[in-house]
């Protein structure tokens, strides 16, 4: 992933900072696209993962869509140039103010998550005489296989609408006059690998269309969300999602009446390859138990490994160095059965560390017993697939600098 021109950028650039690959994220995106339009698939992207403005740019130029689940959000989206067309705005607790700006740019869509947040946009866009379109985001009680802290789609979650609070959803709409009505939407959780679950996710949202068919609703949108998990243990052997097997599934098992549009939500699948964390070894501590490797970043660039023990890939960037081969080669003539097979001997000696931050959290790890090559004070280390809720979940605890970036363009 990273050339000889890239290292020695590296070198001369202050850590830490995200690194992004904007010829991969084209590439990714293209991909994306191209998978989609075989099917005649929307896709919006889920801001959320990456709002960056060169990644938004990048996203936009391709002409995908927008998911957002703030305001702010919506606004960043406008302003990057994405159409209000193909902007939806998702989330459990929307404000007033932000509901209400989001009529006054005419977005595409509400992903309303309860009965009595269509009152409230009913009452705000009444108030503007406007009609606001919906949405509705059900919770289909599908369990997305994957880390309890990103499943959102069963009914221990506080996301969507339960099932049984459809047939209130159905007298909202009677009511509420400033509502119109325009399919369902679901969203089962994130880094889901095992596409199996959204077959059965296809199988719950076919039953829960046919429930509005029968109560005489025409459905213009399915929205089956996002979710779709990336390779964080290979990222050099898949640094692209097989994004044609995912849509082909959807193709398959998703009914859908002639006209209807079938929308996407992808965020992670889109973004996550292209960035990494570059950090600089701080100190190297070796205990008598472990030896720890101690960073310039931690968990407030990245947050990930501290909040969900997610793995991310760590590597160590030098290459072998001539100072470390030369002082081997000396060690190789003291010891003669060395020399039979020297040339096998001529990378660093492998060893195991701790790698952490330097912030006053014990959790600030960003992976234990990772196996690197001997590790010293200023090497650089990459944290591989941060492209996806990195940059975006930082934070100023311990008042921290807000990391860097270096873009490849
Ligand atoms: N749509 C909705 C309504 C969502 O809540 C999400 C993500 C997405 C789409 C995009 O999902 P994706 O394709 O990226 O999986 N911070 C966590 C992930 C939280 C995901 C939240 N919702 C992480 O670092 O793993």
């Amino acid at each position: 992933m990273f050339n000889p021109d890239t290292l020695s950028l590296f070198k001369n650039t202050e850590t830490p900072f995200y690194f992004y690959d904007l010829q991969l994220l084209n590439q990714t995106l293209i991909a994306c696209k191209k998978a989609a339009d075989k099917f005649g698939f929307h896709v919006h992207y889920a801001l959320k993962a990456n709002f960056n403005q060169k990644i938004l740019d990048a996203v936009f130029q391709q002409g995908f869509g927008a998911d957002c689940v703030s305001g702010n959000e919506v606004k960043a989206a406008i302003k990057t140039g994405f159409n209000p067309e193909k902007v939806v705005f998702a989330g459990v607790g929307k404000s007033d103010r932000e509901i209400n700006e989001a009529l006054d740019l005419d977005i595409f869509c509400f992903n309303a998550e309860s009965v009595q947040e269509l009152e409230v946009i009913n009452i705000l866009a009444g108030k503007k005489n406007k009609i606001a379109r919906i949405a509705l985001r059900i919770n289909p009680n599908v369990d997305a296989l994957t880390h309890k802290y990103i499943t959102t789609g069963l009914e221990e979650n506080k996301f969507g609408i339960n099932q049984w609070e459809l047939a209130a959803c159905v007298n909202a709409f009677k009511e509420c006059k400033y509502l119109e009505f325009m399919g369902i939407h679901f969203h089962i959780g994130s880094q889901i690998t095992n596409l199996d679950v959204f077959k059965s996710l296809c199988i719950k949202a076919n039953e829960i269309h046919q429930w509005f068919n029968e109560r005489g609703f025409q459905l213009k949108i399915l929205n089956v969300g996002g979710g779709l998990g990336v390779d964080y243990h290979h990222p050099d052997e898949n640094p692209i999602v097989d994004f044609d097997s995912y849509f082909q599934i959807f193709d398959k098992f998703l009914e859908r009446k002639p006209g209807q549009e079938i929308h996407f939500e992808l965020g992670r699948a889109l973004v996550a390859h292209c960035g990494s964390l570059i950090s600089r070894v701080l100190y190297v501590k070796n205990g008598l138990k472990k030896n720890f490797l101690i960073l310039d970043a931690g968990m407030t660039e990245l947050m990930r490994p501290a909040l969900y023990q997610a793995y991310h890939m760590i590597e160590r960037l030098n290459g072998y160095q001539m100072s470390e081969i030369g002082s081997q080669i000396s060690d190789l003539k003291s010891q003669a059965s060395n020399l039979l097979s020297p040339t096998s001997n001529l990378q660093p000696p492998i060893t195991k560390y701790d790698v952490v931050g330097p912030i006053c959290e014990s959790t600030d790890c960003f992976g234990k017993e990772v196996e690197l090559p001997q590790t010293k004070r200023g090497d650089l280390i990459a944290v591989r697939t941060a492209g996806a809720y990195g940059e975006v979940m930082a934070s100023g605890y311990n008042l921290r600098d807000r990391v860097k970036f270096l873009y490849l363009q």
